[in-house]
């Protein structure tokens, strides 16, 4: 199978590399953006490969939802079949990549846009055929599982620690979209889908790292916990949850363990209990290893990984309920349902009653809009 390679950045050179070494696929041309980097058999026009009969399917690998979704589109109307690692793409227009792959006959996998090199999508896929999968979620972001740990055990500065995973290729070409909470968010709205056949796209709740700071961590070590950001899902009565935030586990919960680039994406089925798999989930060639997996289970017949009948709906986060640290400015305390607090100054570190995770992320929302400075996590997963 010949396969042309839209984008050549980080991915999109290990994703050739890989090709190159294949037993059963070839490399075809690269789509290169006119100004952008060379490549190998370039090509700058789109069309140069979907007119091309010897090309079977197209690797996108380019990320952003515009101009990739035009080019799946045209790259599926073509009868090419189409893999991407692009989280945004398949989060805003997956479910239209779904019904345009399954009308032309050709595939539309994504495994590499949820975990990296570990093989989750494909797992639940998998799993939801026989077993009821009760939850789903875990570290699915490597950028931020780096910084954690390396402004954990390396002492670095949350600047520091960003600067450190851009150069290794891990975080994405706008790395808000890591730090913010929303690159995991899509993953598990990914995830959701393939599980639930429920696409969450509205109701969402994500929290990020950009306000934890070095004494934040110091904190968390003085007083046992190691901080990760986690995405969750689940069943919610007719629709889903799915939400990202960042939780303190105790020293020797299995998170903790989880250091650098990984990630740990688990999900638990009713009949088969708590499935757990952990590996690379960002870098060149991990997230390379699985968009040549997919392609692989192309060659095997498996096409897709949404249902015919997968459609989008209205997350409901309103079920779950959770103690959280809160580190906010003192006068701001009564604004939560305070358990036990510790003032330090004009900063007040308060543990609260268990409260749901949507009133926790409105009630930061809120207090932010007002111009306050906090920073929130669950405790305890
Ligand atoms: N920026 C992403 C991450 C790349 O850090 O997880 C892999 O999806």
């Amino acid at each position: 199978m010949r396969v042309a390679v839209l984008g050549f950045g980080t991915v999109g050179v290990g994703v050739y590399e890989m090709l190159q070494q294949a037993q059963e696929l070839e490399a075809g041309p690269v789509l290169v953006r006119p100004g952008k980097a060379d490549a190998p058999f370039k090509v700058t026009d789109l069309e140069q490969i979907l007119a091309d009969p010897r090309v079977d399917a197209v690797a996108e690998v380019m990320g952003g939802v515009e101009p990739a979704y035009q080019y799946a589109s045209a790259a599926l109307r073509a009868g090419k079949h189409f893999v991407t690692s692009n989280k945004a793409l398949v989060a805003a227009r997956g479910i239209e990549l779904n019904a345009l792959a399954r009308e032309n006959g050709a595939a539309f996998l994504f495994s590499a846009a949820c975990g990296g090199g570990v093989p989750f999508l494909h797992n639940l896929s998998l799993a939801r055929e026989s077993d009821e999968i009760l939850s789903l979620g875990g570290i699915l972001n490597g950028t931020t599982n780096y910084m954690l740990d390396a402004m954990q055990r390396l002492s670095l500065d949350y600047g520091e620690a960003l600067q450190d995973a851009q150069r290794l290729g891990y975080a994405e070409a706008d790395p808000s979209a890591d730090v913010s909470g929303m690159d995991a968010l899509r993953k598990i709205m990914l995830a959701c889908a393939v599980a639930y056949d429920k696409l969450p796209s509205d109701g969402l709740l994500n929290e990020g790292i950009e306000s934890i700071t070095a004494a934040d961590v110091a904190h968390f070590r003085s007083k046992g916990y190691t901080c990760r950001l986690l995405a969750r899902g689940g069943r919610a009565g007719e629709s889903v949850s799915a939400w990202v935030e960042p939780v303190l586990l105790r020293d020797g919960a299995p998170e903790c363990a989880v250091l650098e680039n990984y990630n740990m994406a688990s999900y638990e089925g009713k009949c088969s209990g708590p499935i757990v798999l952990m590996g690379q989930g960002a870098g060149r060639y991990p997230t390379a290893s699985a968009v040549l997996r997919d392609l692989s289970c192309i060659l095997h017949g498996k096409l897709y990984m949404f249902q015919v009948d997968c459609r989008r709906v209205a997350a409901d986060n309103n079920c779950k309920e959770q103690i959280y640290y809160v580190r906010l400015p003192a006068a701001l305390a009564g604004d939560l349902p305070v358990e036990s607090a510790e003032l330090d100054g004009d900063t007040v570190r308060v543990v609260t009653r268990p409260i749901s995770v949507s009133q926790m992320h409105v009630t930061a929302q809120r207090l932010r809009a007002a111009g306050a400075s906090l920073f929130f996590a669950a405790i305890g997963g």
